[in-house]
């Protein structure tokens, strides 16, 4: 078996992708298109203005949906909007919501378009990835004909002189508000003596590496850093060829305000450049323009993209003058994962990408026992008794909760904001998990081997003071007690007893017939002797107690049951352990238990006959071909579990 999940995944063969390639590469060729402005207003233009005269926010919102077109027809916009960060986020569908709403409503001409969108959060927490796969995105979709961008240098449709707008207006149904950069002007009236219609039009593909349409920026130390990086300078050779420094084409267009033109400047830790850059992106999402010596204010329509950790922020708000500004700008927070099962996913993504990984196994439980870790230590305390840290986590990857109604999971969210915000990141597991393996040499990383890991990568993290290594390393505990033990005794136990889900079925619907009976004082029939008798209720409470359902619990927990299993029934399906969590845990308990004193005797016997010995073979293997185990991992299990069983 190779030793990742991800590796399953075929891509098609290599032919199919150089196919693909080359289509793409036929379709970006085919797709190119040069004319002169006249040609563009007579061939391009009708039938298409709306989407020609799109602002940056509208193209950025077009694209969005564009990228969801393919997602569940009845998903609401919204949805479908998030579809291209689903490729990668996992487990942050709210702050995407809140990304995406942003688009549409700054498409939809609101005041937010007027602010700066600054994306909030912890390190390693995403916003690069969210960034790039906006950008990626409006690559793609540049190329296709719903996206097409045309330019000469800014939008071709700002040639198109003030006079005539209004005409414009009412021939194509679209307003032109943008304005021709110097530059151009300059090249219109030097080169076509003012008749724009002359003047080249190309389409365009916003690409990030030639700088078109997608700026980045990225402050390097504050105090050289130039604001000419933003906006340019005068090139000084370029002077002495023309001569005169108020000329546009002795200017240096290079910066990375114009690279982002009619698309997006991403900025980069934002609140760590100069206070004249900030004012400057301000006035840039507010007004459309900005100012630079010698010309006068250019117009350039694009969509800022800013982010900006935690520490950086509160270190921001400490100065009184900064608060206007934050007052321009839509802080989105983009918070970790709490569910454990999307946080593993980002685990699985960064693992299988990561050539330390490649060949090395790592037991069935590794990447979800770190993700639970992960989870407990980015949870607040809830105020609520009875909800502790593992039953809360538990909550939020979706698994029913006794005494909790799933519904509760949204005031409980609500309850604690600020969860998410802080605790882990991935990277710091991740890089836990791959020094583990790089030190170890090793080729097969167990749950047990994690932990270690990670405590390791704790106790030696400089930034960390002892009280917080401390509490970290108590979720470690509590992550192995509440979790693993139970996943570990499940999957053993399961390898011992082939028939262990047909078995368990067959007690699911024992206590089902149990439980009807009991509702509804009913008399059983025995299928064997033919006599009849009461509900057996010490059966029920023996089954109910392995997930402690108390005696004053055990109605609800019943009707409960029983409800899900009419719903079952009338959809025609069999009532299955997989569909209850709960009554699955309680089962599986039950039936371990009962086995419990096999499995001691099996495998805790110091010199194992050769009876045992062929039995625990049998199991180890069982783990191997149907439980993602490898030997060295199946061994490990079964030995922990056997002190685990000692223990009890
Ligand atoms: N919610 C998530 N879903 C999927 N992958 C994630 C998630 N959060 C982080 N990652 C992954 O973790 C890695 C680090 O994320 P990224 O660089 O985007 O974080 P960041 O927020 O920009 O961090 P920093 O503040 O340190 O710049 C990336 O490989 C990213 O794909
Ligand atoms: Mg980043």
């Amino acid at each position: 078996m190779p030793p990742l999940a991800a590796d399953q995944n075929s891509h098609g063969t290599t032919a199919d992708f150089i196919d693909t390639l080359s289509s793409f590469s036929r379709l970006h060729r085919a797709q190119r298109w040069e004319g002169t402005f006249g040609e563009f207003l007579a061939n391009i233009l009708p039938g298409h203005a709306v989407a020609l005269a799109r602002t940056s926010h509208e193209y950025v919102w077009d694209m969005l949906r564009w990228h969801g077109r393919a997602a569940q027809p009845d998903a609401s916009e919204n949805v479908r909007a998030r579809e291209l960060f689903k490729r990668e986020l996992f487990g942050i569908d709210e702050p995407l919501s809140r990304v995406v709403d942003y688009f549409k409503a700054a498409a939809a001409g609101s005041d937010v378009g007027r602010r700066l969108l600054l994306m909030l959060g912890p390190p390693s927490g995403g916003k690069s990835t969210l960034a790039i796969l906006l950008k990626r995105g409006l690559e793609e979709y540049s190329r296709t004909d719903e996206g097409a961008l045309y330019a000469i240098r800014g939008n071709p449709l700002n040639l198109i002189p003030t006079s005539l707008r209004a005409e414009f207006r009412d021939r194509y149904g679209v307003n032109i508000s943008g304005e021709l950069s110097p530059w151009a002007r300059d090249f219109v009236e030097r080169e076509f003596e003012g008749d724009f219609v002359r003047v080249p039009v190309e389409r365009v593909f916003l690409n990030e590496a030639s700088r078109i349409g997608i700026g980045t920026y990225a402050p390097h130390d504050p105090t050289t850093a130039d604001i000419a990086d933003l906006v340019g300078s005068v090139d000084l050779a370029k002077v002495a060829q023309i001569g005169d420094e108020g000329d546009p084409r002795a200017w240096s267009w290079s910066g990375a305000v114009y690279a982002a033109s009619r698309g997006v400047l991403e900025m980069i830790e934002i609140l760590k450049v100069k206070r004249e850059f900030l004012y400057l992106l301000l006035t840039l999402t507010q007004e459309k323009n900005v100012k630079v010596s010698r010309f006068p204010l250019i117009h350039l329509d694009e969509t800022i993209l800013a982010h900006t950790n935690l520490a950086e922020f509160h270190k921001f708000l400490q100065e009184k003058e900064n608060e206007a500004l934050l007052d321009r700008m839509v802080i989105i927070k983009i918070p970790y994962a709490l569910s454990y099962r999307d946080e593993s996913r980002i685990y699985q993504k960064l693992v299988s990408g990561a050539p330390a990984f490649r060949n090395v196994h790592l037991d069935p439980h590794v990447l979800n026992l770190a993700a639970v870790f992960g989870i407990l230590t980015r949870l607040g305390k809830s105020e609520r008794e009875g909800l502790d840290p593992p039953k809360k986590l538990r909550l939020y990857a979706g698994e029913a909760v006794e005494g909790v109604p799933e519904t509760e999971v949204v005031r409980l969210r609500a309850e604690t904001p600020e969860e998410g915000m802080t605790g882990v990141s991935p990277r710091f597991v991740v890089n836990a998990i791959s020094n583990a393996i790089t030190r170890g040499n090793t080729h097969s990383l167990t749950s047990m081997e994690l932990l270690l890991a990670l405590k390791d990568s704790i106790e030696s993290d400089a930034r960390m003071d002892a009280k917080q290594k401390k509490a970290w390393i108590d979720h470690l505990v509590t992550a192995r007690k509440e979790f693993y033990n139970r996943w570990v005794k499940e999957d053993v136990h399961r390898a011992m007893f082939a028939s262990f889900e047909e078995e368990a079925q067959q007690l699911l619907e024992k206590y089902l017939d149990e439980v009807e009976a009991s509702l509804d004082h009913r008399q059983v029939t025995d299928p064997i002797t033919g006599e009849s008798r009461a509900a057996d209720e010490r059966f029920l409470r023996s089954v109910e107690e392995k997930i402690k359902v108390s005696d004053s619990g055990k109605m609800s927990f019943r009707q409960e049951v029983v409800r899900k299993a009419m719903v079952a029934f009338k959809a025609g399906e069999r009532f299955k352990l997989v569909s209850h969590a709960r009554m699955r845990e309680a089962i599986e308990q039950y039936l371990f238990e009962e086995r419990r004193d096999v499995l001691r005797l099996v495998t805790s016997t110091a010199r194992p006959d050769d009876d045992a010995r062929q039995k625990i073979s049998v199991v180890q293997q069982r783990l191997v071909s149907e439980y993602g185990y490898d030997e060295h991992s199946a061994k490990e299990a079964l030995s922990y579990v056997t002190t685990l069983l000692a223990q009890e």
